[in-house]
């Protein structure tokens, strides 16, 4: 008998890699149908969040950080991987077909990426004072360009000051609109749920309550200037146009610019408030030079200590077989 994976089994352990992937609020608004030989990524809509996120942006950018992570995870199993990018208007949820073949056995460089899936977290902490190396910065600038969109690294005291005011106004809009909360309060889960922000069991009930009811804006605010005053590197990765399909190639050059990060031992987490509020998005997009759209605010830094992944949900929950 051969010791070889069948095809099954590849498919669900490269879907294994592919939720590892970062999504809004954690929400893993995603799905997979199993052919052979290809996996087709699903927007799963029943998580979207329709309060922090009308459109399905930031649903789409975390699918995009999902099929990057599963093309890469694919090509370092030796496979020759084609990525079919859709939206296709008709079936606006049918984000992409992978198809994955043993045709060709040479490998691909940037395959070295996917050992990084397993290592990249968000990090909420402070990070250390020194700064970004600059040859990490340029990789990083080089990976968003790869998928199709662009990463800005604010450069001057100015506009990072300016970076940090709008992010204060954001969770002052955000916290403000007692929807919004319930939204937040609403994936606030306790781990064995297997998605959303992680609370403790034995204070979910309460830090939801306290979520629910009350503006807390003043606090986040505070407790987000002093992360982004002291974040080494603030950097805005866009698009220059805002459609679903851009929304997809944001997420692969999101996930592609953190495992990036992550290979020259970056942390990374996320300041959106400003582009999630509409007001305030124009403003992010002229502090990154004004052309294109801003999608995500990422800072980078160093952080001493490793961290729990987050948790997801079981496999079988997410894949369905052609
Ligand atoms: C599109 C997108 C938007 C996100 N927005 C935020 C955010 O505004 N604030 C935040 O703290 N984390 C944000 N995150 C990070 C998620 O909360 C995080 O990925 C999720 O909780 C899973 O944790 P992990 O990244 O450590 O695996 C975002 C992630 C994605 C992909």
């Amino acid at each position: 008998m051969s010791g070889a994976p069948s095809w099954s089994e590849e498919a669900i352990d490269l879907v294994g890699s592919a939720t590892k992937a970062p999504s809004s609020h954690n929400t893993q608004p995603w799905f997979f149908l199993i052919g052979e030989p290809y996996v087709d990524l699903l927007a799963d809509t029943t998580r979207a969040l329709p309060v922090n996120d009308p459109d399905g942006r930031e649903l789409t950018i975390s699918c995009g950080c999902a099929l990057l992570n599963l093309v890469l995870a694919a090509a370092d199993r030796g496979f020759h991987v084609e990525n079919r990018l859709l939206p296709d208007p008709d079936e606006s949820d049918w984000l992409s077909r992978v198809s994955i073949t043993r045709d060709s056995a040479e490998r691909v460089p940037e395959a070295e990426l996917a050992r990084f899936i397993d290592q990249r977290r968000t990090c909420r902490t402070r990070f250390e004072p020194r700064p970004v190396e600059g040859k990490a910065v340029d990789a990083m600038v080089e990976a968003a360009a790869a998928e199709g969109a662009w990463l800005r690294p604010l450069e001057t005291d100015a506009l990072r000051q300016r970076a940090v005011e709008l992010v204060v106004e954001g969770d002052a809009l955000q916290w403000g609109d007692p929807k919004w909360r319930r939204e937040l309060a609403a994936w606030m889960h306790t781990r064995s749920e297997g998605d959303g922000l992680t609370v403790s069991p034995f204070t979910a009930p309460i830090a939801q309550m306290v979520v629910r009811n009350f503006d807390m804006g003043g606090g986040v605010a505070s407790k987000d200037r002093e992360l982004a005053e002291n974040s080494p590197l603030l950097a805005v990765l866009g698009t220059d146009d805002d459609s679903p399909r851009s929304w997809l190639a944001a997420g692969q050059a999101l996930q592609r610019v953190l495992l990036v990060g992550c290979s020259f031992g970056l942390r990374a987490s996320y300041l959106n408030q400003p582009i999630q509020v509409g007001e305030l998005r124009g403003q992010v997009g002229e502090l990154a030079g004004g052309e294109g759209l801003p999608q995500i605010l990422l800072r980078f830094g160093y952080a001493p200590n490793p961290l729990p992944p987050t948790p997801r949900r079981p496999l079988a929950d997410v894949i369905e077989w052609s």
